[in-house]
């Protein structure tokens, strides 16, 4: 038999392999989500999330020192609001005294050069559980977006240097970029969740910060799983309100719309492996059915090739000690 092409020549052996790849992971791709919690020395292992944790924020500065040691340069700060904090106008969201505010001057403080992302969503804040404001049994949009804004000036002012909102109201990206602007934060930058689909897969997450919405479900908001061209109208019009970087969300059951996305917009894309991939993965490791490591590094890679320049991910530091 003559061969023209042998395709198999590129695959012989590790060397060649490594020279010819096409898409090679870096600590720089990712971005570590942390749960943060009141309280001191308390580190909670979140049932649905094995081997991840809420930490209240003297260990979670100490975990961020560690994470930098390791090469890791971007922290996305959730926090878990106390029930008696929570109602329907977003108060804790705001307060300059809240624990996400305190939580990113302690960073800052003990780690300047982390990059600190925050998220800007009123659910962890709500009594109701939902991402916005509720009128009867709508979730609001013009209210909950004027939040929005004011919580993110609230974050910048504590020292945040990029905001993150994950709501998926109408218009929020212009008015947050408004308000950074008119309270005079011209380098606070804006990470938008662009692409975000109403989806089972934060299951995990909503556990993690007591946050399941208390009534119906987030699809009034959060996009239609069966919309892709969708998903380009959303990122597109943050883009032109000022979005520094776009995400699209889940990752995995949503590789198609992070290339999609990645093949429209001239800003980085970013992806967020979220709390249902990271629990999919535990538990089939933990039956023995899954090489845990292998998979880890599977999901990312294809993540990235899809098109994501950045990677939010509860794999992270394991990816680091994988990858160095
Ligand atoms: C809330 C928010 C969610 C996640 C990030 N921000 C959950 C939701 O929209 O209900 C999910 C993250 C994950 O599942 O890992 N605004």
């Amino acid at each position: 038999m003559y061969l023209q092409r042998r395709n198999r020549i590129l695959r012989q052996s590790p060397a060649i392999r490594s020279l010819v790849a096409e898409t090679i992971l870096t600590p720089n791709d990712f971005i570590v989500p942390l749960f943060i919690v009141e309280g001191t020395n308390v580190k909670e292992e979140i049932s649905s999330m094995p081997g991840y944790y809420r930490l209240s924020l003297d260990n979670t500065v100490k975990e961020v020192k560690e994470l930098w040691k390791m090469g890791l340069k971007s922290v996305l700060l959730f926090i878990k609001c106390k029930d008696e904090l929570k109602d329907n106008k977003g108060t804790e969201a705001v307060n300059p005294q809240g624990l996400m505010q305190r939580s990113i001057r302690a960073i800052k403080d003990a780690c300047p050069d982390m990059l600190i992302m925050t998220d800007v969503a009123l659910d962890p804040f709500s009594s109701f559980g939902h991402d916005g404001i509720v009128e009867g049994s709508e979730i609001v949009n013009d209210a909950t977006v004027e939040v929005l804004a004011n919580m993110s000036v609230s974050h910048a002012q504590a020292g945040a240097d990029f905001v993150a909102p994950s709501d998926m109201m109408d218009g929020r990206i212009g008015a947050i970029r408004q308000a950074l602007e008119e309270n005079g934060f011209t380098k606070t930058g804006i990470m938008s969740y662009s692409a975000k689909y109403a989806s089972c897969f934060y299951g995990p997450f909503r556990d993690a910060l007591d946050s399941a919405p208390g009534f119906g479900d987030k699809k009034t908001y959060q996009m239609d799983y069966s919309n892709r061209t969708e998903a380009i109208k959303e990122t597109l019009m943050d883009v032109q309100e000022g979005a520094d970087i776009v995400m699209v969300k889940p990752a995995l059951a949503y590789l198609d719309i992070i290339r999609e996305v990645k093949n429209n917009v001239d800003i980085p894309v970013s992806a967020y492996n979220i709390s249902g991939e990271y629990a999919m993965i535990k538990a089939a490791a933990k039956m023995g059915w899954l090489n845990e490591d292998k998979a880890i590094l599977e999901t990312l890679t294809a993540i990235k090739r899809a098109g994501a320049d950045l990677i939010a991910t509860y794999f992270a530091k394991d990816a680091v000690r994988l990858l160095t």
